[in-house]
């Protein structure tokens, strides 16, 4: 790959190892010090793998199912960005100390990095994740609509990068077995995109007795109908839509774009396809968690 045209340098920083967003990096004392309150609910995920569609539906199980109530805000206000930072404009640690309790708040840490306050205080821990093919696809997407971030150059090459971890949140592999280990913690709760795709019904009954609600189907069903793809994509509050183009270009692609199991197939060819699940074994191969890459 030619280096200078996917410079990092300029953009990225490492925080304990992982590389990381400049401008979060400058005020990671912030992070790590950050306040939980016991009932904080936090979501976590490695980005671009379905963050946005599980915090609409844990904002909705929160208000009893009232539409309204999401209707009033964007998604980002709602549930702040905990390690988000750019300057004095974007400050998810602000953002959230002001915020009246109950906080939900999302952010795309690995277990190491999250701050030690959300543990001593066992805050309810939300973990989604999905197939590392199409996180990668979906990935290569956003690094494209994201202004401040280096062009990505080809697939190929941008799945290398992502493959040994050189992209925001290090690796995917890392990431997902850094959580796995949790899995009996009572405190959090595992969920996968893809079993979101196959019956989302039963990932939002999950979600719910997760957070300690009754599950009555008026509220599934709510929820399920508010939380379609389509119309969150068509939702300005969690379509991402009111941030100026500046910031995310939508006109590069959209940041709620095809919401598929399987779109990685469009994008691999054999060849890499091959290279990547020699890679992904040797990775994976101790990790008990199983990704189904198809529904
Ligand atoms: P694609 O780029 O594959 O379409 P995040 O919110 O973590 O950034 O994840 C973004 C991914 O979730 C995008 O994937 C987006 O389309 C998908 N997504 C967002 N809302 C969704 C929904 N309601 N149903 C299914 N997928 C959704």
């Amino acid at each position: 790959m030619d280096p200078s045209k996917y410079d990092y340098r300029e953009n990225f920083d490492k925080v304990h190892g992982i590389l990381m967003y400049k401008d979060f990096v400058k005020y990671w004392d912030d992070v790590e010090t950050f306040q939980a309150r016991p009932d904080d609910i936090v979501i976590v995920t490695y980005p671009r793998s379905g963050t946005t569609w599980a915090s609409e539906i844990i904002y909705l199980i929160c208000k009893d199912g009232d539409v309204e109530k999401c209707n009033e805000d964007v998604i980002f206000n709602r549930i702040p960005f905990l390690e988000c930072r750019k300057e004095t404009f974007l400050n998810g640690v602000k953002q959230l100390n002001e915020m009246a309790s109950p906080r939900i708040l999302k952010t795309h840490l690995p277990r190491e990095l999250l701050p030690a306050s959300f543990w001593e205080k066992n805050c309810k821990i939300v973990y989604i994740c999905r197939n590392a093919k199409d996180v990668a696809v979906s990935n290569y997407y956003f690094f494209q609509m994201i202004n401040s971030y280096p062009d990505p150059g080809s697939f190929p090459e941008f799945v290398e990068e992502f493959m040994h971890g050189e992209v925001p949140y290090g690796s995917w592999f890392k990431h997902v077995i850094s959580w796995w280990e949790e899995r009996n913690n009572p405190h959090v709760l595992f969920i996968l995109y893809e079993d979101m795709k196959e019956d989302i019904r039963k990932e939002v009954v999950k979600l719910i007795r997760f957070l300690g609600r009754k599950p009555s189907e008026e509220l599934v069903e709510k929820i399920v109908q508010h939380t379609l793809f389509q119309e969150m994509k068509n939702n300005p509050c969690t379509n991402y839509t009111t941030v100026p183009d500046e910031i995310i270009n939508q006109k590069v692609t959209p940041f709620i774009r095809k919401g598929i199991t399987g779109d990685w197939k469009n994008h691999f060819t054999v060849a890499l396809n091959e290279r990547f699940d020699v890679h992904y074994e040797q990775q994976m191969n101790k990790c008990t968690l199983k990704f189904r890459t198809e529904i």
